[in-house]
This record gives structure tokens, sequence and C-alpha cells, in this order.
């Protein structure tokens, strides 16, 4: 492995640090990337390297990602990993085999924690707002599970900046277990929700920010350039292509490369290393399918991000402005009337 000095950071305002470049399993291990060996292999390299946390969800390949991952991460001691995994998605066709109700959350963490071969999770995610159970619900179920020392901390994913608001006044007003982390998406080409919405409010409750899919699904590494290479992840999920390419965004990966090559590193050396200087950061968790990748991104850490680099990448994935704002709330009060739409449709 490259000689990589790895940096440990505060989650937030609480005293446990990660490492400041984590690796997680979505989509990869148990899917793609099928063989235990090749599993050990990236663990096993990554945790030489200094990464310390690992990022997993019951979701990830329906709880193999957690089998594999875990059967490794046993071989490490215990007490230097930092694991996390995540609640809500629907395991199974059972009604309540989903979302964050006392039931779900409860019977989960039995599940994530046999998996993984651990005694106790150090975070655990709600993985979505789920519209359809109390908050106050939720909150005490994880401030339950911090109290019988099954999860030491608990954070949320992809909630946005009022639903943050609202969980840290319900936890400060019960004197329950606030949520200490959040898991948002943040990379060159998805800063608007982040740096608007939930940077702010995050960091204003004292959560730290462990971001995901910094290269967006590998896209910002340039593998795309010039068509879909077999086995590549966007060859094989469409529903994630059709997401995440356009002809547009290509376009702009290519005057990427321009500046990465005039600074001497990759697209995805630079991408990780400007996400990793990002405020408020306290880690950006990894996804790769080969060592290869894993050596190439781990060197992110060695880059320093300079107000120049910085101000060119601008100009190529603009800042979020007044009109992105507007955007942004507009979707969220649509989405605010459709669920109350659907509410009293169920109510009538
Ligand atoms: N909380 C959430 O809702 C949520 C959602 C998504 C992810 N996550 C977490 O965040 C982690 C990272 O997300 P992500 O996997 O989407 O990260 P990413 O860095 O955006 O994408 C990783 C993928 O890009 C490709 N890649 C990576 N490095 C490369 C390189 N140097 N050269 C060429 N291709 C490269 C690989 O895919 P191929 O080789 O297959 O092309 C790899 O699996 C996940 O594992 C998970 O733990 C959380």
């Amino acid at each position: 492995m490259a000689d990589v000095s790895m940096r440990y950071r505060p989650l937030g305002r609480s005293g446990v640090k990660v490492s400041a470049l984590g690796l997680g399993g979505w989509t990869t291990f148990g899917e793609s990337v099928a063989g235990q060996e090749t599993v050990k292999d990236i663990l096993c390299a990554a945790f030489d390297a200094g990464v310390t946390f690992f990022d997993i969800a019951d979701a990830y390949a329906k709880g193999e990602s957690e089998r594999m991952m875990g059967k490794v991460l046993s071989e490490f001691p215990r007490h230097e990993l930092v694991i996390s995994s995540k609640v809500f998605f629907p395991m199974s066709d059972d009604v309540n085999d989903r979302g964050l109700s006392r039931k779900h959350i409860m019977e989960s963490v039995d599940r994530s924690l046999r998996r993984i071969g651990t005694d106790y999770l150090d975070l655990y995610f709600c993985h979505r707002f789920d519209p359809n159970t109390p908050i106050e619900e939720t909150a005490r179920a994880m401030d339950d599970l911090v109290h019988r020392g099954k999860i030491l901390y608990w954070g949320t994913s992809e909630w946005t900046g009022p639903q943050l608001r609202n969980v840290h006044r319900l936890c400060s007003k019960l004197n329950l277990h606030p949520p200490r982390v959040e898991q948002p998406q943040y990379s060159l080409l998805a800063r608007t929700k982040f740096e608007l919405d939930v940077r702010p409010t995050a960091v204003k409750h004292g959560m730290g920010l462990l971001l995901w899919s910094p290269l967006a699904s590998g896209l910002l590494t340039g593998k795309y350039d010039d068509g879909f290479p077999k086995d590549s992840r966007l060859s094989r999920l469409a529903w994630l292509r059709k997401s995440e390419f356009s002809e547009e965004r290509r376009e702009r990966i290519r005057r990427f490369e321009d500046v990465a090559r005039r600074y001497g590193h990759s697209r995805a050396q630079l991408a990780i290393a400007w996400v990793a200087a990002a405020r408020g950061v306290s880690s950006v968790i990894l996804g790769v399918t080969r060592l290869e990748q894993l050596r190439e991104n781990i060197e992110a850490l060695k880059i320093p991000v300079t107000k120049e680099m910085s101000a060119e990448l601008d100009r190529i994935f603009p800042k979020p402005g007044f009109t992105e704002y507007a955007h942004l709330v507009a979707r969220r009060n649509a989405r605010r009337v459709r669920g109350k739409l659907r509410s009293l449709r169920r109510k009538q």
C-alpha cells in the first residue's frame, strides 16, 4: 500500500474520531465484488493504510455486504474500528420489515450485529427520513439502543435541514441522545443540498458529516469519457446511469481533466481531495471494486487543496446560488404537499 499518512478527525462535537477516508460496501461487496478473497484484500489494504471507519447497511446486497465485510473486520482489533450500519429500506415484502418504527429498528439492529459479528455498532444510521413514523418513536428507539450499549452513536442519512432541526429540538426537550452524525451525498457534481441546507444545520448542531459518493459513482474519474466500460457500475446499473449520467456532465468532466492534469493528479484524486477539504467534513466514504482503485484514491489525502484550485473547480462545477436554493425549497414544498395529500387520502 502507498505511504499515506491517514488523518483522524473528530465526529462533529462528539469525542470519537474517524479516519479522514472511510470505506463502504454499497453495490460492491456482495454485488460487483462477489469473492470473499477480494473483499479481504481490499479491506486489509485499507486498514493497513490507516482506514478505520467502515460503512455498511443492512440493505447493501440484502445483508451480504454486512456478512462479507464483517468476516474481515472480525480479524482486526475491534476497539480500533468505527463500524456503521443503517436501517430503513425494505429487507423483505413484510409490511413491518422497513422504515423507522420501533419494531423495525429493534429487530434490525440485532440482525445487523449478527451478520457483522460484533457486539455493538459504533454508528447506526436512519438511512432515510420516514414520513410514516412519528419522529419521537424513532428517536426514543435510538436512545434506548444507546442505553443498552448496542450502538454508541446514532445518525441520519439524507435528512433535510428542517428535519435535522426538528429532531434536535425534540431530543433536547425529551432529554434523549440526539443524532451525532449525518451522512449526506456530496461531490463536485452534487453540491446544492449539502452546501445550502444540510451542512449549515448539521454543523450548528455539532453533527459530524460523513460523505457518500465522492466520485458520483465513478463518473468523476473520467472512466465514462468515451462510453460505458464493461463491468463498470454505470454499465451494470441502468437506473443509476439514468440518474447520474448526462452528456452535459460528461463534457464538464472532460474539462476537469485539464485542471487535474495541470496539478499532476488524477481526476479521482482531485475530486476526493476537494470534498475531504470541505468545511465540517469528518470523513469521505470511498467505494472501490479493485485494489488499484483504492491505491489511487487514498493518495488524495496528500493533495493540498489551494484557493486557486478551488476557484478553477468552481468554474467547471459552479457553487450553488439563489436559483438552486429556490429550486431546492420548491421541490421540498412540493414533496410536503404531496405527502399531506397522501395522508388525507388515506384518512378518507
Ligand atoms: N447513506 C447513503 O444513502 C449512501 C448512498 C450511497 C453510498 N453510501 C456509502 O458511501 C460509499 C461510497 O459511495 P460510492 O461507492 O458511490 O462512492 P464513489 O466514489 O462515488 O463511487 C465508487 C465507484 O466508482 C468506481 N471507482 C472508484 N474509484 C475509481 C478509480 N480510481 N478509477 C475508476 N473507477 C473508480 C468504482 O465502481 P466500478 O469499478 O464498479 O465502476 C467504485 O465502486 C458506499 O460504499 C456506501 O458505504 C451511502
